[in-house]
């Protein structure tokens, strides 16, 4: 548990009952892997950067924004479930680590910026397995027009038409604007129309940029979904979807860039889109990399691997054996309902006094238990898996197991130290969480 106030480029952020930034978190906050050359990161970024090669290239200073750049400036509600502290990190009540590059929509569009793309990791607290990390790089990437430029809104669309007409890659879409996602009152519905038609036009090139070569090997057109989507900041919105080795995997969010978004940024007189994608998510499809560890490990049989520019199938070296070790516990009894007090205090609830722990205790979430995991174990931890999950049928208490999958990229890992860790996250979660060992 924390002490000492965080400080970032310079600037300290004191601590209060929202801070939950450990410091193997805080450590993340200068590798940028989204900027290493030859990082399979960044050559996807690149690759989309050179594909919108008329959008500015914009990279953020700081990991740090205000709660209200992202989450209360873009129209999330006060009770939106990213904004909880099991889902999101917080150095204070005031300031966090972004959870997404859509939290510099505004500053980026108050630069007066019509085409930009903006890279940059972004934080989210989240279980542990091979595709999820608390660390990850968006991409977003915006155009918008000046009212009085709208009109060139169909020659525009004509040119990129054209464009598709030569790839082999069937869309399906089966979205349309209805009650549930709309045009914005303040938009003329023809305009609104051609900006989302460029929206998707200007994606699906993208998408078959990245994924068309591959896809199209064996003759196949290249399959590309659009369905209907929600976000506070966007109306219409669309999630997009790729066909790729069997399964439909989501790419990306985006939409019509909420007026409101732009008014704040001074820039009321224009109107556009906006997409957000994941730069792990791509990556790891396109140069076939199974663990999203993987991008944070320095092994030159990682890293040798890659060229700017090129995408390639990434050769997997062996692997040194897992360990896992299994953890059951009993949940704190929760404070305040009574019907399910543990066995011990049984006898004092009975009695109808006020002998419930002061309700200090919190529900337990997943993701609390999984922090100090990775607190304790770095990348050590390969997942987490909840193994069994039940409840007593006298004492009403809840009990779940977990098994924790280590392993080492680099080496192999003892019996002992991985004990050692073991212990370790059994003395943290009991301490910090309530629980107790099975
Ligand atoms: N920020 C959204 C996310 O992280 C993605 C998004 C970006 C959606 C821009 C719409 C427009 O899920």
């Amino acid at each position: 548990i924390r002490k000492e106030p965080y400080v970032v480029n310079g600037a300290t952020y004191p601590l209060d009952t929202y801070s939950n930034v450990p410091s193997s978190i805080m450590s993340k906050l200068d590798r940028n892997l989204h900027l290493l050359p030859n990082h399979p990161i960044s050559i996807i970024r690149q690759i989309i950067e050179d594909h919108f090669s008329s959008y500015t290239a914009l990279v953020p200073s700081s990991a740090v924004v205000s709660v209200h750049q992202n989450f209360d400036e873009l129209g999330f509600p006060p009770d939106h479930p990213g904004r909880s502290l099991t889902d999101s990190y917080y150095l204070n009540r005031d300031y966090m680590l972004r959870t997404h590059t859509s939290a510099h929509e505004v500053e980026s569009y108050r630069k007066g910026l019509n085409q930009w793309l903006l890279s940059a990791d972004v934080y989210r607290r989240d279980e542990i397995d091979s595709s999820h990390y608390p660390v990850f790089h968006q991409m977003e990437g915006t155009h918008v027009w000046d009212h009085k430029d709208l009109h060139t809104l169909p020659q525009l669309n004509a040119e990129l038409e054209a464009k598709l007409a030569n790839c082999p890659i069937s869309i399906e879409d089966n979205t349309s604007v209805s009650e549930s996602n709309p045009f914005q009152d303040t938009h003329d519905p023809v305009h609104a129309q051609q900006i989302t038609q460029h929206l998707k036009h200007s994606l699906n090139s993208l998408i078959f940029r990245l994924f068309g070569k591959q896809a199209t090997k064996d003759g196949e057109p290249l399959k590309v979904r659009w369905i209907e989507a929600y976000f506070p900041f966007t109306t219409p919105s669309y999630e997009v979807e790729v066909f790729w080795e069997g399964e439909w995997l989501e790419l990306l969010g985006c939409g019509v860039v909420m007026q409101k978004t732009l008014d704040q940024a001074g820039v009321s007189n224009k109107a556009g889109w906006a997409f957000g994608l994941g730069l792990e998510r791509l990556s790891m499809v396109l140069f076939s990399i199974p663990d999203i560890r993987l991008f944070w490990s320095t092994d030159p049989r990682f890293s040798d691997q890659f060229k700017e520019g090129e995408i390639s199938t990434f050769k997997p070296y062996s692997r040194y054996p897992p360990c896992y070790k299994d953890m059951s516990f009993w949940l704190p009894a929760p404070s305040g309902g009574g019907s399910t007090t543990s066995a011990e205090h049984g006898a004092a609830a009975a009695g109808g006094r006020g002998t419930q722990p002061p309700s200090k205790v919190k529900a337990f979430h997943e993701n609390d238990y999984c922090e100090i995991v990775r607190d304790v174990a770095g990348d050590l931890i390969e997942s987490v898996t909840l193994l069994d999950d039940f409840i007593h049928p006298k004492t009403g208490r809840q009990s779940k197991c977990f098994r924790l999958n280590y392993r080492h990229m680099d080496r192999s890992l003892s019996n002992e130290e991985v004990n050692e860790l073991q212990d370790k996250v059994q003395k943290r979660v009991v301490e910090e969480m309530g629980i107790e060992m099975r």
